[in-house]
């Protein structure tokens, strides 16, 4: 996500304000419902379900310092108490996450890196799927969005051999949580989304 660096932005502030920053487990209550979106970008989508479920528990995880204070200027000005904001490389998420206690993860239009030297890095490789199904719950989801037609098909053949799918859709219509990407995007082309459920890979 492009943003250019902000002179006053740096790691005492955004503690300051309560955006965790170093690797370490969370205490997470373990009665709520919990969603995680990895790779926030500014936090449109997730402040927005921060704001009409204020009984569950968001967590939004972003690695770029400057594009995640722009999601905790709208946590500061919506007033979310349920919204927890990582400055964190998804990497470490067994580290954040020590038990199973998530019930969704959103993945919204993730970095595509379509070099096949650099797939690897993509948030929904099966290095990271492995990841998900630690933090995971049972019964619980997985949702990937993106307008990058070679990264979803790609991706449904890596998420397949972890979740089963249980929604697979190209052409996805608009709706009232929409991230900064997908709101530009839109006008160019289809919108994919698949969601799949958790399955217990040994
Ligand atoms: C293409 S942007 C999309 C942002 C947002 N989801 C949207 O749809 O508007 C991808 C975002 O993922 C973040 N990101 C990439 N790799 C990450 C990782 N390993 N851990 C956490 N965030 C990551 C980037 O910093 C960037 O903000």
């Amino acid at each position: 996500m492009r943003q250019k660096r902000l002179k006053y932005v740096n790691i005492e502030l955004l503690e300051k304000h309560g955006v965790i920053t170093k690797v370490e487990p969370l205490d997470l209550p373990v009665d709520k419902t919990i969603y995680l979106e990895i790779g926030s970008g500014k936090g449109q989508f997730i402040t927005s379900l921060a704001k009409d479920h204020p009984d569950d528990l968001f967590i939004a995880m972003e690695v770029n310092l400057y594009v995640i204070y722009r999601i905790l200027e709208k946590k500061m000005e919506m007033k979310l108490d349920n919204l927890i904001i990582l400055l964190a490389d998804a990497k470490y998420l067994e580290t954040y996450f020590s038990k199973s206690l998530i019930d969704h993860i959103y993945l919204n239009f993730s970095d595509p890196w379509p070099k096949t030297k650099h797939h690897k890095r993509r948030l929904t490789y099966p290095t990271f799927l492995k990841l998900y199904q630690k933090i995971l719950k049972k019964g619980s989801l997985l949702q990937f969005r993106t307008d990058h037609k070679d990264l979803f098909i790609d991706s449904v053949e890596y998420i397949k051999d972890y979740f089963d799918i249980i929604e697979q859709t190209e052409d996805l219509a608009p709706s009232a949580y929409m991230t900064e990407y997908e709101v530009k995007k839109r006008p160019l082309g289809p919108i994919y989304q698949l969601i799949g459920e958790f399955k217990d890979v040994k």
